[in-house]
């Protein structure tokens, strides 16, 4: 593999301004397993075959669906793009692709779910992408590997005698084509997800030599040029466009060969990426809101994954998740879109984010009356309460002798503002600071 000419392939920063400005993106993981409703990896946990499966296919019929309503609350939360599954693993296809029978159209529904999806996300002024499986239980040339629902078929050996995975990979790109065609402007393509590691007996997982990753990236490339691709086809002499950490938050900004990554957090509202009944492990408001806050207080992105019904809702649990970031994102979407990391130094219990000469403090946690702030004391202009535009006042304790609660000397530096004594009733405060001309340290 050439690396250099791969490299060439990585899509260019500037290409990447409207997705690190956007920051807070909705995932949807929408399929067949909404049926089952007990996690969209179902097929491959309880080793169904496709006859097994064959029911939710038979009984696949969304009657509810409103793809406007759900992008009416993506928005309302402040989300500015979108990323759907147009197929996962078990091979189920929303659209009506022609290159296999087992999609939405052929189902009791009998129509395509995409183009309704795409132009009602797009009318609300969110950006589509598309998370498209790289891994397909359904289709007859993929191979059984570790984590195929036939992986303990006694004859798993002798069924992929007959299976040819570049047939599959020929059909991915058939598939991305399409996707990539017909649907207008795509700007995120999100593939998933590869697994060379893995092995179980002598089956063994799959990297770029079965999705044949290089092709799928060119064509990608050649299709929509400026689209954001993700990281997870096992390239590894590709930069990739995105890193995306998944169910897990770092405790700082990614790095790769020293220099910070435009990045992705992806996470659940609950334990499962599917409709799940019976899960229970909700967020709670201060959660949902502290991992949007923490992850752009170290320069990345947040995808909040919603997994709707069978009927094509979203649940109640879904719904209340949405409306907390609605009711938060009302008053403090100044704080997150279009800020990244901040250079300054958090005060305990804080996270920071920056746009240019505005910095912001969300408290996690609400101190008695001081939050004392190092090396801003000379940078400050002025400092309010982002939910109510109130003004929070500060002193210098090193420079004010008349300030006698001090007692003892404090560093030169070092800023205090003065809090309420109690917490206003906001799920995450901010205090929002001006700072004076030229001092915003570079971000
Ligand atoms: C995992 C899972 C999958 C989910 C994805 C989201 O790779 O296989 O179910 O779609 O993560 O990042």
């Amino acid at each position: 593999m050439d690396i250099d000419n791969l490299q060439s392939l990585a899509l260019p920063e500037e290409k990447k301004a409207w997705f690190v400005h956007d920051r807070f993106g909705m995932f949807v993981h929408w399929g067949l397993y909404a049926l089952p409703a007990r996690h969209e990896w179902v097929k491959s946990r309880e080793e169904l075959n496709d006859a097994d499966y064959q029911k939710y296919f038979d009984h696949f019929d969304p009657d509810l669906y409103d793809p406007r309503e759900w992008a009416r609350r993506a928005k309302a939360a402040g989300m500015k793009y979108v990323v759907l599954t147009t197929k996962h693993h078990e091979g189920f296809c929303l659209w009506d692709t022609q290159a296999t029978d087992f999609k939405v159209t052929n189902t009791p529904y009998g129509k395509d779910l995409l183009r309704p999806f795409v132009d009602a996300f797009r009318a609300e002024g969110l950006r589509i992408g598309f998370y498209y499986s790289l891994i397909d239980w359904h289709h007859p040339d993929f191979t059984v590997d570790p984590r195929h629902p036939q992986r303990n078929h006694p004859d798993a050996l002798k069924i992929n005698e007959g299976r040819d995975i570049s047939r599959y990979a020929a059909f991915m790109r058939e598939q991305v084509r399409e996707l990539l065609t017909e649907f207008g402007q795509i700007d995120i393509m999100w593939f998933d997800f590869s697994y060379p590691q893995w092995k179980l007996g002598e089956l063994v997982g799959k990297g770029h030599q079965d999705w044949e990753s290089e092709k799928l990236v060119r064509l990608v490339r050649e299709l929509a040029p400026d689209i954001i691709i993700n990281n997870r086809l096992d390239l590894a002499g590709l930069q990739p466009d995105i890193v995306t950490p998944e169910q897990y938050m770092p405790r700082a900004r990614p790095l790769r060969d020293g220099k910070r990554v435009v990045w992705e957090a992806c996470h659940t509202l609950s334990g499962s990426w599917g409709y799940h009944r019976d899960e229970d492990t909700w967020k709670s408001t201060e959660q949902l809101v502290q991992m949007l806050v923490g992850t752009v207080a170290m320069g990345g992105n947040l995808l909040m994954n919603v997994g709707p019904t069978a009927r094509g809702t979203l649940d109640h649990r879904a719904i209340a998740a949405l409306a907390a970031y609605e009711e938060w994102m009302a008053l403090h979407e100044r704080s997150i879109v279009g800020c990244s990391q901040s250079d300054f130094t958090a005060p305990a219990d804080c996270r920071l984010t920056q746009n240019g000469d505005r910095l912001y403090i969300h408290l996690f946690n609400w101190p008695y009356r001081h939050l004392h702030f190092d090396a801003l004391a000379s940078k400050i202009e002025y400092a309010q309460f982002l939910h109510d535009g109130s003004e929070v006042t500060w002193l210098r304790p090193s420079a004010n002798t008349l300030w006698a609660n001090t007692q003892f000397p404090v560093g030169a530096d070092q800023l205090t503002f003065v809090l309420p004594v109690r917490r206003p009733q906001i799920v995450v405060p901010v205090i929002e600071v001006k700072l004076t001309a030229g001092s915003a340290p570079g971000i």
